[in-house]
């Protein structure tokens, strides 16, 4: 097919494109070659500033605010970890303390502490991809956290998994992240800041897709996004399409149908509830298909893909993960990974995958009172942000054309 040109949406109101009517009629009179050629272009509206969403307190007085408290805006925190892993529980201690929210534990369950009869249902089914022993302990710790959350009543909660990284400025994203979530759902009385009806918000993933022909939102000039190169492998998306992407320096907000990696994401009760039903107690053709994986985090997306969950996310993930230094092994306890013998082990450094402001490779600094904080990637905004100076940002509601390729304002 024809060339598809990305026209970067220019800061001078001088070079915004508006196409009309009387322009497409133009267009089709042109020979096929020039048609062919203007087929897949990509005009960017942004002919509206942004912001006028004005919903800074729910009917019921929850305030937006409440994103920034001890709990970043759910009733609790989740952590999964396996209790013998002490030195990621250290390190989830720190970092939460430094930006100021707390966590409860959820320990983390080896799958030979349990008994084969309760392991996933429908695992041994003949054509069903075969699922490791780290994977099934890991589906059960996340059905511990939601059984935790029935039980207890708890309305909303927040689940982590133990290698998560989070941007030093969370508690600001999740506030600009609460506003384009708001500005995706009805206008109704809402208990949570996060706004009144959602039941998954996929904050750390490795991958998503947007719901098609729906609008989304878009944050302009947010220094936590992550450049595209920066981006640890997706394994989904793309979110809306690669040219709306990778613009630089730009946020997606959207109500999201597939998505992978479970590394944070946060439920109500009544969600709680119907993934329980789905995952163990009571699954489904829908939640479990013939032939198909049922790791964990393929399930979850599973049940936003089929609308069995109303699924919220952004694009780039908020949150990433990190590894502390030492050996390869050290990352995850779902993989299971060979050192090597013990004259020829490798050590590493740390790493850190998916956020800009790392709150972990910046663990140092903070610790010592330092008000500034480097990026960990290179490529943007600011390479050394001076946490007295962070800002929220506010988006605005897009909606993409696919066949013409225009993105616009609504
Ligand atoms: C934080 O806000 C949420 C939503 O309003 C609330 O459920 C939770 O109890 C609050 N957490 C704390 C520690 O006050």
């Amino acid at each position: 097919m024809g060339t598809l040109r990305l026209t970067i949406p220019s800061p001078s109101p001088a070079l915004t494109f508006v196409r009309n009517r009387q322009r497409k009629f133009l267009y089709a009179g042109l020979s096929s070659i020039l048609l062919l050629v203007l087929w897949g272009t990509l005009l960017i509206v942004f002919d509206a500033p942004y912001g006028g969403l004005g919903q800074g307190i729910g009917s019921d007085g929850v305030s937006l605010e409440a994103v920034r408290n001890q709990t970043l805006g759910f009733e609790k925190i989740f952590c999964i970890n396996l209790p013998s892993r002490t030195d990621k529980r250290d390190a989830i201690v720190l970092g939460s303390s430094i930006t100021q929210f707390h966590v409860d534990w959820i320990d983390g369950v080896s799958s030979e502490d349990m008994s084969p009869k309760a392991y996933p249902p429908h695992l041994d089914d003949a054509d069903r991809p075969r699922m490791l022993p780290g994977e099934i302990g890991s589906w059960r710790a996340h059905v511990n956290a939601l059984q935790r959350i029935v039980s207890e009543r708890i309305s909303t909660a927040l689940i982590l998994e133990d290698d998560v990284d989070w941007d030093v400025t969370l508690k600001t994203q999740l506030h600009d992240f609460a506003q384009g979530a708001l500005a995706l759902q009805p206008n109704q009385p809402h208990a949570s800041p996060y706004g009144p009806s959602w039941d998954l918000l996929w904050l750390g993933h490795c991958g998503m897709k947007c719901e098609r022909n729906s609008p989304f939102y878009i944050i302009k000039n947010d220094p936590t996004s992550v450049p595209a190169y920066a981006l640890p492998q997706y394994w989904a998306g793309p979110a809306i399409h690669p040219l709306v992407d990778n613009i630089k320096h730009n946020r997606l907000i959207c109500k999201s149908t597939l998505a992978v990696c479970s590394t944070a994401y946060a439920v109500t009760l009544p969600a709680a509830q119907k993934i329980l039903a789905a995952v163990s107690v009571a699954p489904t053709e829908e939640s479990m298909p013939a032939g198909e994986s049922i790791v964990y985090d393929v399930m979850l997306g599973r049940l936003c893909e089929t609308g069995y969950l109303r699924c919220i996310s952004t694009y780039p993930s908020v949150m990433g993960n990190w590894k502390g230094a030492g050996l390869p092994s050290k990352g995850s306890d779902i993989q299971y990974r060979y050192d090597g013998p013990r004259e020829e082990r490798v050590f590493e450094g740390a790493s850190f995958w998916g956020v800009v402001y790392s709150v972990m490779d910046n663990l140092g600094g903070l610790v010592s009172g330092e008000r500034v904080v480097r990026a960990s990637v290179r490529d943007v905004m600011l390479p050394v942000l001076d946490l007295g100076r962070v800002k929220g940002n506010r988006g605005k509601l897009h909606v993409l054309d696919y066949e013409e390729m225009v993105l616009s304002g609504v």
